[in-house]
């Protein structure tokens, strides 16, 4: 199926081309050496580069010799002209309780609470973490540590104590900012508290910022622990952005592998900004009369790129919403784009899927006419999906871009293109083509391309200014990851196909990844958080597929002998991850067993787990150690399918 919006409805000035026209535009931008300077030179450097790539494979280092500083070009250089009064950020706390910041304000609060960081010591190259709600503080911290050229570390403030100290261990950061409490669904998360369990053991950690939002009583240990409030009523009003080299990590973010330890992705400052502000305006094309409103929480790659460093780059105007979908009632969201008139709307499929259970009644009672373009990212969008969020929330007006991207990539990778001249026509459920100077392919495990219609793997071809520069503290895991599954290309782990007139259609990951309502998380984390509790001998976790989450979280678990299965143990390990990784941890499901298929060389074959639970083929068993496992994994799923019915 092939949508193509008449022009007359379109919302912007873009027009449909016939896909040659788009590819041809595309093939000029590989073939440009000049292609990716020109695009540098739409934001501010102190210093231009000398080099515009350094591709020692599989290490890329982009503007090199540049100087900038990422803050400067998010703030500084709106606050300098007309948009010194223009709103930069609306925030909508759960509560209905509201702030507007105008870019003059976040200039001046975002200096500010840089002079306090700088005065408990954080220097250039310090990593500073980030544990926040989604309130305005969260924005600021991370432009704030930009400007003093410290590296942060955002950590999802759903996670628990240990996914956060994992974390910050990992990158050794020596300044944490948190609040008090955060609001879920009318609750208060009580966030110092899981940092005060954390700070056991975190012992990089020297100072403590608390920002007062819930309200709540906590602990203050003194000279570790600062209110924000109280630093801020001695801060500075100006501290000098410090020009930073191109390849100055402006950030280290933490995603989930395929081994238990997750991956701290470094993303440098030029490049990364360069390739964002580029494919803001492409894809969204993002002006200054956008209000752009991405409803990722900022702990995630999407909220770095989608609500942070592309938009503001722009001098757009965005909106933070702290709470949940559909909190008090299913309109929450609709309810938001009409008040603040948003103009780019920008979510997950599964968000999506999540709303078309609930009707599209709750959208019908607001004037979401303002929209002009909408977004979809974080895992593949079903055509069905495609079709009500086309219909009911863009009014058959709005392209939908089906983005495709990871951590790794640092922006947008395949996606249609509403801010270029050349816009291709719409297929529901495909990310049409790669951006310009993205070099995307379907290949085999040789590296050959595939012919249409076949899945092969996604690799990228060439290096892109977005692209991650190393895993932190691990080069060699960086190299092994994602450069020598299929050598010379970057790996991206997930499965494509190409279509016979090139659209490409993304089909998940190839790995032991999940993907959990839009969160990626590693089998191997989730493996090692539930063998910590004292309970459990061994465990396998795989994915079953979830109508409105994508995936969802299935536990096999081997008890130790002096241990009963039961089905308050069941309750008490569910709690033991959701208190340790945050609630997306949450299994659906947890089967006692007393054994797991495993190859000759003791590796869980995850596989089989799935094919039973899904009642697929089990495939190729040849490597499996010991066939009555399967028997058995089989038997206590058939158990639990007749509680469950019964
Ligand atoms: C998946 C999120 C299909 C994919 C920005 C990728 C998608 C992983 C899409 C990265 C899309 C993301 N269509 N799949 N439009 N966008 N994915 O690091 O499997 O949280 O590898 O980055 O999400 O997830 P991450």
């Amino acid at each position: 199926m092939v949508i193509i919006i008449p022009q007359e409805t379109l919302p912007f000035e873009s027009k449909y081309w016939p896909i040659k026209k788009y590819l041809e535009f595309y093939k000029k931008s590989l073939e440009d050496p000049e292609f990716w300077a020109e695009e540098a030179r739409k934001i501010d450097w102190f210093k231009t580069w000398d080099k515009v790539l350094e591709w020692d494979p599989p290490f890329a280092r982009w503007f090199v010799g540049g100087l900038l500083n990422v803050s400067y070009n998010c703030v500084d250089r709106h606050y300098q002209t007309w948009r010194k009064n223009k709103i930069a950020i609306y925030w909508e706390g759960e509560n209905y309780e509201e702030k507007v910041l105008s870019y003059a304000q976040l200039y001046r609060e975002m200096n500010r609470f840089a002079s306090i960081l700088r005065k408990l010591g954080v220097r250039k190259g310090d990593r500073v973490a980030i544990y926040l709600p989604m309130i305005p503080e969260l924005p600021m911290a991370m432009l704030s540590t930009a400007r003093l050229g410290a590296i942060h570390t955002v950590i999802f403030s759903g996670f628990g104590a240990k996914g956060l100290a994992d974390r910050v261990n990992d990158v050794q950061a020596k300044v944490l900012i948190t609040a008090d409490g955060g609001f879920r669904r009318g609750k208060v998360i009580p966030l110092k508290k899981i940092v005060d369990e954390a700070l056991e053991i975190m012992p990089s950690i020297e100072k403590v910022i608390v920002v007062k939002r819930a309200n709540i009583e906590v602990e203050m240990k003194e000279g570790r622990d600062y209110w924000y409030h109280e630093l801020m009523n001695k801060a500075e009003p100006y501290v000098e952005p410090l020009p930073v080299e191109s390849t100055h990590p402006l950030y280290i973010l933490y995603t989930s592998g395929t081994t238990g330890k997750p991956k701290g992705v470094v993303h440098s400052s030029g490049g990364y900004l360069v390739y964002n502000h580029s494919t803001y305006k492409w894809v969204f094309d993002i002006s200054d009369e956008s209000v752009y409103w991405c409803t990722a929480d900022a702990g995630w790659v999407t909220g770095h790129s989608s609500i942070v460093y592309g938009p503001l780059s722009h001098g757009a105007t965005i909106v933070v919403y702290e709470g949940a979908p559909d909190y008090p009632a299913p309109d929450r969201w609709w309810e938001i784009i009409e008040k603040y008139g948003v103009t780019i709307f920008y979510t997950a499929p599964t968000a999506i899927r999540m709303h078309m259970r609930y009707g599209e009644e709750w959208i019908k009672k607001h004037d979401l006419s303002t929209l002009k373009v909408l977004g979809s990212v974080g895992e593949p969008i079903n055509p069905e999906a495609w079709l009500w969020y086309y219909k009911y929330v863009g009014g058959e007006r709005c392209p939908i871009v089906d983005t495709w991207w990871q951590t790794e990539t640092g922006g947008i990778m395949i996606s249609p293109t509403p801010g270029l001249d050349y816009m291709v026509p719409l297929k529901p459920g495909s990310a049409t083509f790669p951006l310009p100077g993205v070099d995307a392919d379907v290949v085999n495990e040789k590296g050959e391309p595939v012919p249409p219609g076949i899945r092969g793997y996604l690799v990228i071809k060439k290096p892109w200014p977005g692209m991650l520069m190393t895993l932190h503290n691990d080069p060699e895991r960086y190299k092994e990851t994602y450069w020598s599954k299929i050598p010379g290309v970057y790996f991206t782990g997930d499965y494509a196909i190409k279509d016979s007139e090139g659209y490409f259609w993304l089909l998940g990951r190839a790995d032991e990844v999940l993907k959990v309502a839009g969160h990626r998380l590693g089998t191997m984390e989730l493996e090692s958080v539930i063998i910590s509790h004292p309970a459990v001998a061994e465990s396998a976790v795989v994915s079953k597929p979830d109508p409105i989450k994508g995936d969802s979280i299935v536990i096999f678990a081997i008890l130790k002998h002096n241990y009963e299965p039961s089905e308050s143990l069941k309750k008490e390990l569910k709690e033991h991850m959701r208190k340790n990784l945050g609630p997306v941890a949450t299994p659906d499901e947890i089967f006692f067993v007393n054994k797991l298929p495993k190859t000759r060389s003791g590796k869980i074959m995850r596989r089989v787990l799935k094919a039973v639970l899904s009642g697929a083929q089990i495939g190729d068993l040849t490597t499996l150690e010991d066939e009555a496992s399967i028997e058995e994994v089989k038997k206590a799923y058939e158990e639990f399918k007749r509680v469950v019915s019964g």
